[in-house]
């Protein structure tokens, strides 16, 4: 998975720096090319003649050569990298990644880095513990990087505790899975619905839910990183597609997003019904502003709003995997089950507003996945992210 992969290797200034000799010759092992960067305290750790020699290339360190005046291109090397990854990353790194304090050639690559980036954090515990650092590590998950988590275990402060940056193997382990996903959807057309319906009242007035798009956002980057096309239809929301594989289709309400899936189903490969579409709608939403004066308390009859899932379930060819959502808060297993056979999904993922951390507006979620086979795997509480990943993990192909 990393032969021919060009692979930054941002060292910085801790005790675990020395790990990182043995990180490049398993990159390097594996395949990769790999360009260390240093920031100047790193090299009070480990020497750039050693990273140089394990690499076979110059270590960059300053933005100059002193004696030559030539400059060493940030940008060049960006666009360069198919992957950056900064191990040891102290908490100053972290800090200045986070906040994009570009005074070193480290941080000015990562801000020029087109390229996934992997941070492997080393302190000591107090220091990892603190705010300050959860903060900004918080802030780097926001922008897309993916976090190694660091270990536990002694520290070079001979404390105990969570701080030891992970083992070269376990960076090279997630670097090799990493590239595996992103092949994995390659060539397929994912089509994914998410956010609230707006359904017509008045031109000022509609009825929505609190849904905020969030997970069927997460489904749609995750699917567009593993390689797939992607057409997400969208409810309106307050958030962004990021990944230039995913082609955004606005609408409003639930039939504009089943005229979407109708036009766009024929050619998925997938679809992901994340959307929270509402069941009803106006009959007949006035084409004036309902004025409160000279009105009785008007009566708004609904008419039932087409199951844009269950009219995809009933096209479903074979080969095509349909997967829906079910939001509950009670009879949680028993309602999903029916709605899966009801609707003709080959995979239903369950959450429960019950749960804390599930459901509208988090950033986390907590889902049952239930196959049409009656197996289920409960996943634990994980970002809206994570569990997008691990949903697309139980419909591929070598699950
Ligand atoms: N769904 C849909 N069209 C609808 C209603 C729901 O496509 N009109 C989809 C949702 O996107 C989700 C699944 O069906 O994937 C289940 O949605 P949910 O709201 O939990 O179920 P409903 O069928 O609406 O049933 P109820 O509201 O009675 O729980």
């Amino acid at each position: 998975m990393l032969d021919g992969k060009h692979i930054i290797l941002g060292i910085t200034g801790g005790i675990a720096a020395y790990k990182s000799a043995m990180l490049a010759r398993l990159l390097i092992k594996a395949g990769a090319e790999v360009q260390v960067v240093m920031t100047p305290s790193a090299k009070e750790f480990i020497t750039p003649v050693t990273m140089s020699a394990l690499t076979g290339k110059p270590v960059v360190s300053e933005f100059f050569t002193a004696n030559t005046g030539e400059w060493h291109s940030h940008v060049d090397l960006g666009l360069w990298a198919d992957a950056m990854v900064i191990a040891p990353a102290t908490a100053c790194t972290i800090g200045k990644m986070a906040n994009g304090v570009a005074d070193n050639m480290l941080v000015t690559t990562y801000l020029s880095a087109k390229a996934p980036v992997f941070v492997a954090p080393a302190m000591d515990l107090d220091m990892m513990a603190h705010p300050s650092t959860t903060a900004n590590i918080d802030k780097l998950r926001s922008y897309g990087n993916h976090i190694i988590e660091p270990a536990s275990g002694e520290l070079a402060s001979h404390l105990t505790g969570k701080g030891r940056m992970q083992e070269p193997e376990v960076i090279v382990a997630e670097l090799e899975k990493f590239f595996a996903e992103s092949q994995s959807l390659k060539g397929k057309k994912v089509l994914v619905t998410a956010g609230p319906t707006y359904e017509k009242i008045d031109p000022v007035r509609f009825i929505g839910n609190y849904s905020t798009g969030k997970m069927g956002y997460a489904i749609a980057e995750e699917a567009a990183a593993r390689g797939a096309e992607v057409t997400l239809v969208s409810g309106p929301v307050a958030i962004k597609a990021k990944h230039p594989a995913i082609t955004v289709i606005d609408v409003e309400s639930a039939k504009q997003m089943l005229a979407e899936c109708q036009a766009a189903f024929p050619h998925a490969d997938i679809a992901v019904m994340c959307a929270a579409v509402a069941d009803y709608a106006p009959a007949e939403p006035a084409d004036r502003k309902i004025k409160r004066e000279k009105q009785e308390i008007p009566t708004i009859t609904l008419v039932k709003n087409p199951d844009i899932a269950a009219t995809l379930g009933a096209q479903k060819k074979p080969g095509q995997i349909l997967i829906g959502f079910a939001l509950e808060t009670d009879n949680e297993m028993t309602n999903a089950l029916e709605k899966l056979r009801r609707k003709n999904l080959d995979m239903i993922a369950l959450n429960s507003l019950r749960t804390p951390g599930a459901g509208f507006g988090t950033d986390t979620n907590v889902l049952t996945l239930i196959k049409a086979d009656g197996s289920e795997s409960q996943l634990p509480l994980m970002s809206k992210r994570d569990a997008a990943a691990r949903l697309l993990d139980a419909i591929s192909p070598a699950k």
